[in-house]
């Protein structure tokens, strides 16, 4: 596998988080080409790309010629296949499912050149078994950014077995190019973030479900006590419910089923369809102005 540099990058899927990372991929200098299963999908994707990038001109955050010149290495296809031949740099952003990421990365491995780097950004899904799509499962690697990849700092950088040392050193290499702060993990369930995330999240539940304080008073706990700026339940109606659930019931599959099983509170509020931001109320009441305690 050559090593050069990264000078353009196929992103596969334009929703929430392809847009994101087209754009801070676009930024650092490459050629990007944001494909997406249908015209407007992409239209859209581009289209908030040049509203973020407005707004940074506006606050002062972003360069004007950095955005124009962004907004000129931007593309969009519906033909992924004929735009990942030239790419150096392949990134999956195609929702959550299994079957469906690995239709996408064999598509990858079938259409992108010998050299590139392919990359998934699937936040919980374990990558070894995504890598038996690929034909050369070296060069595969998981970029898992923040939502939304232009403000968030980090980037989890995560490792399969069959993932060479190469990769990494090109992953990191790309991590620093993108402005962005990495952290390096071994393939493992729920990696380090949703790991984290999640005990929090669910320890928070079980103390509510306790009555050990009310859900405002548990969240203040981590806000004041612990600098985190935002508590471990309205983070988890922001995340949805259902998507913690979701993870709780994978962890508690795969590493420890009494630390990650899903606390009864948990199961009854997604049953009864409160699944938090989303649906307008969980933990918190969620109006136009933000979260309201429900006491
Ligand atoms: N949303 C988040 O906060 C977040 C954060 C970190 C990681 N992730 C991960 O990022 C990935 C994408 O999540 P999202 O929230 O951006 O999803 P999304 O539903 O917003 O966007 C997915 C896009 O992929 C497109 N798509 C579906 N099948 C496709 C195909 N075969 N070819 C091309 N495009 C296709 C869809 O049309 C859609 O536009 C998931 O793996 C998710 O776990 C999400």
């Amino acid at each position: 596998m050559g090593t050069r540099a990264i000078q353009q990058a196929v992103i596969i899927g334009a929703g929430t988080m392809g847009h994101g990372i087209a754009q801070i991929v676009a930024m650092s200098g490459c050629r990007v080409v944001l494909c997406d299963l249908r015209q407007e999908f992409i239209d859209k994707g581009l289209s908030l790309i040049r509203k973020n990038l407005e707004k940074g001109v506006a606050r002062g955050k972003v360069d004007k010629d950095v955005c124009r010149e962004t907004l000129l290495r931007l593309a969009g296809s519906v033909d992924a296949a004929t735009a990942m031949a030239t790419a150096d740099l392949v990134v999956e952003a195609v929702p959550e499912d299994r079957d469906l990421k690995l239709r996408v990365l064999s598509e990858m491995g079938r259409h992108a050149g010998a050299h590139a780097l392919l990359a998934t950004n699937t936040s919980s899904l374990p990558l070894s078994g995504l890598a038996s799509a690929l034909p050369d499962p070296s060069r595969f690697i998981g970029l898992h950014f923040f939502n939304p990849p232009h403000i968030m700092r980090l980037v989890e950088i995560v490792v399969a077995r069959e993932t060479s040392p190469e990769t990494v050193e090109r992953a990191t290499q790309l991590v620093a190019r993108l402005g962005k702060d990495a952290i390096v993990v071994r393939d493992v369930p729920g990696f380090a973030t949703s790991r984290l995330g999640l005990a929090i999240g669910l320890e928070a539940m079980r103390m509510l479900e306790e009555g050990v304080a009310s859900a405002a008073h548990i969240d203040r706990a981590m806000e004041l006590g612990y600098n985190h700026p935002m508590g471990p339940l309205k983070l988890s109606d922001l995340v949805g419910l259902d998507v913690r659930l979701g993870i709780s019931r994978t962890l508690a599959r795969e590493l420890d089923p009494v630390r990650f099983a899903p606390p009864e509170i948990l199961l009854r509020m997604v049953r009864e369809g409160r699944l938090g931001k989303k649906t307008g109320e969980g933990f918190y009441r969620w109006t136009g102005d933000g979260p309201e305690p429900l006491e």
